[in-house]
């Protein structure tokens, strides 16, 4: 069928879906025959409340009929009450904020933050990381996208990823003791040409895989990046305000970073990010010149969807909800890995979770054509999930439904995983070794 996709879409990730969705709400898309699909990636991440929350398309109305749009030195009530929330959530000192649009912004951002406090350009990312696909940022992302593109920017640096399940230094089996960083400051330390700026991590490598870093990995990252001068920066993309079971995940290892980038998570499915940082950084930063002004900076129209996403957050307590749930889920999973021998792996955090698909426990290939073939049988039943890299090949499901989902929805998935799993493996018993 040739149709509107194909003719006037540049297929910016490979294929689209094979439907066209007509609305959704909560945990549900629907399409434009009728059919409901359960939404276990809360679109890109970003809508962590369900989709079209009430709360969040009232907000917007209400900018509709006020103010939707502002030169950037002019600034509106919701940019303002927006700042003021974020600074309130997070620790001292960071208090500073300046409302973006995209996760690759509020990176970038950092960064121009980072390297102009510091003086200095060596950046250092983790394998295995996804913190946005512009020039800049996209140099530390390691889990993909640098063929094609051109040089990255000099002093861009790899830290081994404390991947326990597949150990990147050959070390650890299950249990990451963090030797991978050690081993990887070693190699960023007799490569750096005396430079190195800023460590930028997420607090569970999503993209990469669900790589959830062991307790006490940022403390000791911290203490690394400590002893070089160099700066801890968060990029709370999808772990920001309440998906791991915290409000950000950094409070899971009690590390205070020096600047943090939040943004999918912030905007109920609205282009919405943000970047804070201390008031000395702010401050030396604008008396070296900073600038970063763009179309949209301080926007109001996003900063009053921000706004509701936060107040529906605490109203709803929907932290503590992704903690529960999160558990339920995470257990449920473990179930079905009891039963599907072609489950080498569950992991996660809150309701961040990942399963990782092999051709057999004891070789642990990694079990890519199986993963396609179970994401697609899992869409046929009504499920849409993420296939993400693990390892060397596409195969960990990963599962971000919004905090609001009910066990009821969480058991719906799993069965309709259990079903598609044991569906496609009699259909092509060759997908696996066992
Ligand atoms: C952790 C993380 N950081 C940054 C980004 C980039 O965000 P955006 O696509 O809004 O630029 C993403 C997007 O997936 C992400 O997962």
């Amino acid at each position: 069928m040739t149709d509107a996709r194909e003719r006037f879409l540049i297929r910016y990730a490979g294929s689209f879906a094979p439907f066209i969705v007509a609305r959704a709400e909560g945990a549900w898309v629907e399409t434009a025959d009728g059919r409901r699909v359960l939404d276990f990636t809360s679109g890109q991440i970003c809508s962590t409340l369900g989709h079209n929350h009430p709360r969040v398309t009232a907000a917007i109305r209400q900018t509709l009929d006020e103010v939707v749009h502002l030169n950037s030195w002019m600034l509106s009530e919701p940019v303002l009450a927006l700042a003021e929330r974020l600074a309130s959530l997070l620790p001292a000192p960071l208090e500073k904020v300046i409302l973006l649009n995209t996760g690759s912004e509020a990176n970038e951002v950092a960064l121009k933050l980072a390297k102009m406090h510091t003086g200095r350009f060596e950046v250092v990312g983790l394998t295995r990381s996804f913190h946005g696909l512009l020039s800049g940022i996209g140099s530390i992302n390691f889990s993909m996208a640098h063929a094609g593109y051109g040089p990255l920017l000099p002093g861009s640096f790899a830290l081994p990823a404390p991947y326990a399940y597949r150990c990147p230094v050959r070390h650890c089996d299950g249990a990451c003791d963090c030797t991978c960083l050690a081993a990887g400051f070693d190699l960023v330390d007799q490569q750096s040409v005396g430079s190195l700026c800023a460590v930028v991590a997420e607090p569970v490598l999503s993209a990469g895989g669900i790589i959830v870093p062991p307790d006490g990995y940022f403390r000791r990252l911290r203490e690394f990046c400590d002893a070089r001068g160099m700066l801890l920066v968060l990029d709370e993309a999808q772990t920001g305000f309440g998906r791991l079971g915290k409000m950000f995940g950094f409070e899971h290892d009690g590390v205070v970073p020096d600047l943090v980038a939040v943004s999918k998570t912030l905007g109920g499915g609205i282009p919405l990010a943000a970047t804070i940082a201390s008031s000395e950084i702010e401050e030396d930063c604008v008396a070296k010149g900073f600038l970063h002004v763009t179309s949209h900076v301080s926007d109001p129209l996003p900063a009053a969807a921000g706004l509701a996403v936060l107040e529906v957050i605490e109203e709803e307590r929907l932290v503590a909800c992704a903690r529960e749930r999160g558990e339920y889920l995470l257990g449920r999973l473990r179930e079905l890995q009891a039963v599907h021998e072609q489950i080498g792996d569950v992991r996660g955090r809150g309701l961040l979770a990942g399963l990782e698909l092999v051709e057999d426990r004891e070789s642990r290939r990694p079990a890519d054509v199986l993963g396609a073939a179970v994401t697609a049988e899992c869409l046929r039943r009504g499920l849409s999930m993420n296939i993400v890299r693990a390892g060397s090949s596409a195969n960990c499901f990963r599962m971000a439904p919004p905090l609001t989902i009910t066990e009821d929805e969480i058991d719906l998935a799993v069965e309709i995983l259990d079903e598609s799993l044991t569906a496609v493996l009699a259909k092509r018993p060759e997908l696996t070794h066992a």
